[in-house]
């Protein structure tokens, strides 16, 4: 297209480059979080900023400064600081980002001698989602999944869908602005979704084992399109251990110590420091079709062990603040009722005691 006027062309080219100023066109930027903007300068040496200027879309100055050395800010937004300032470039950030900062931002060089140079950055505001993370509910309890999207005034719908450990999904609950809410057959009666479209929030009563999925919070919103975020619910069945034991003629006992559960229970045993038992417990693990496991722990010690020490079996697991305590044998229990009628007795005698020396020391005043 030059042709033979190449040389001029290249000048052209050349001469277009300096004091060209380069910045992204869009951006996108979420509310709450800090903005970089960003612009770059090509100068040639005979080039001297002297002033930069960033305006806002309303043209109002957010930042300006003097190059100098050193750096002279004459005006700056609380919400602005300035990130980088050298002869190649100015990067400024705002600090939070605003609904309304949505819009057009300009960065101005004036430059000498060629003048003032600018360019022009655009910016859409969306919203972010927020969960609270995944979730471990206990079977027969109710619990609550909540969302949030930080621009509600733009959310047209909120829907909640499940997505179980198989992989198949389907629409749990749905609500949206203008009143439509509705709640699927499946879940009818023991899910509730609030009637809220920012902030929502999906309660399960009487949670099951079956309930145990990831669950989508989807705000269809306008502009910002869809938007979603997934929580985990685990669902746990809290064990109550059973203990049992037999003895057998050759002066040792068998201790079991059995739990159901979701996840499968840890259990250990405590037989009060003493090694007299015959070797580690066993334990073995039946998965029940219901998604519970049973845990059977099978101690074997000298059956002299029972009156010596209280044998009890500890259950752990995940859903419990503290472990749960089983006792084998109700040695202790027997030695509390003893220490109570001891007690008792001695109560009963020094009442006694009191009322006959009352009764002498009334005798003797009369
Ligand atoms: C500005 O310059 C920096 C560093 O040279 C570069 O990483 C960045 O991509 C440039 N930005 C633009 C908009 O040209
Ligand atoms: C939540 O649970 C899912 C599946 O169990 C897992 O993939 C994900 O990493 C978990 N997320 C967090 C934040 O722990
Ligand atoms: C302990 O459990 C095992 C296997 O689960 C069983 O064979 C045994 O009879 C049980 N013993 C007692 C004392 O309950
Ligand atoms: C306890 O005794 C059994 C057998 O008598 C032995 O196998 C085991 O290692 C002992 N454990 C400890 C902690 O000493």
């Amino acid at each position: 297209m030059c042709g033979p006027a190449l040389p001029l062309c290249l000048l052209l080219f050349i001469g277009g480059t300096h004091g060209k100023v380069t910045a992204p066109a869009n951006l996108k930027a979420e509310v709450g979080r800090p903005l970089l903007l960003t612009c770059n300068i090509t100068t040639t040496s005979r080039d001297t900023v002297h002033q930069v200027r960033w305006l806002n879309k309303q043209d109002k100055v957010l930042l300006a400064y003097e190059q100098s050395t050193p750096l002279r800010i004459s005006h700056q937004d609380p919400n602005v600081q300035l990130t980088t300032s050298n002869k190649d470039a100015s990067y400024i950030t705002i600090k939070r980002v605003r609904p309304d900062d949505e819009g057009c931002y300009r960065c101005v060089f004036d430059v000498f001698p060629s003048g003032h140079q600018e360019a022009r950055t655009c910016v859409s505001v969306t919203g972010k989602v927020r969960q609270e993370g995944n979730k471990t509910a206990v079977s027969g309890k109710s619990t609550t999944l909540s969302c949030w999207y930080s621009l509600p005034e733009r959310v047209q719908q909120v829907l909640w869908r499940k997505t179980a450990e198989q992989g198949d999904t389907t629409t749990v609950a749905s609500h949206a602005r203008h009143g439509h809410h509705s709640v699927a057959e499946q879940f009818e009666g023991r899910v509730d979704l609030s009637r809220t479209l920012g902030d929502t929030q999906l309660t399960v009563q009487q949670v099951r084992t079956e309930d145990e999925a990831c669950y989508t919070c989807e705000f269809h919103t306008y502009p910002d399109g869809t938007k979603s975020a997934t929580t985990c619910l685990s669902v746990y069945v809290l064990p109550k251990p059973e203990v049992s034991h037999v003895a057998s003629s050759s002066g040792f006992t068998e201790a079991n110590c059995t739990a159901q559960s979701r996840p499968a229970a840890d259990i250990t045993w405590d037989v009060g420091g003493e090694n007299k038992t015959l070797g580690p417990p066993v334990s073995s693990s039946y998965d029940q079709g219901d998604g519970t496991t049973i845990v059977t722990s099978t101690l074997l010690f000298q059956s002299g062990l029972l009156s010596e020490h209280s044998i009890k079996c500890i259950v752990h697991h995940p859903g419990l603040e503290k472990p749960l305590t089983a006792f084998v044998n109700t040695n202790m229990g027997s030695a509390m009722v003893i220490l109570l009628s001891v007690c008792g007795v001695a109560a009963i005698l020094l009442l006694c005691l009191c009322v006959c020396l009352c009764k002498c020391f009334i005798c003797t005043d009369d």
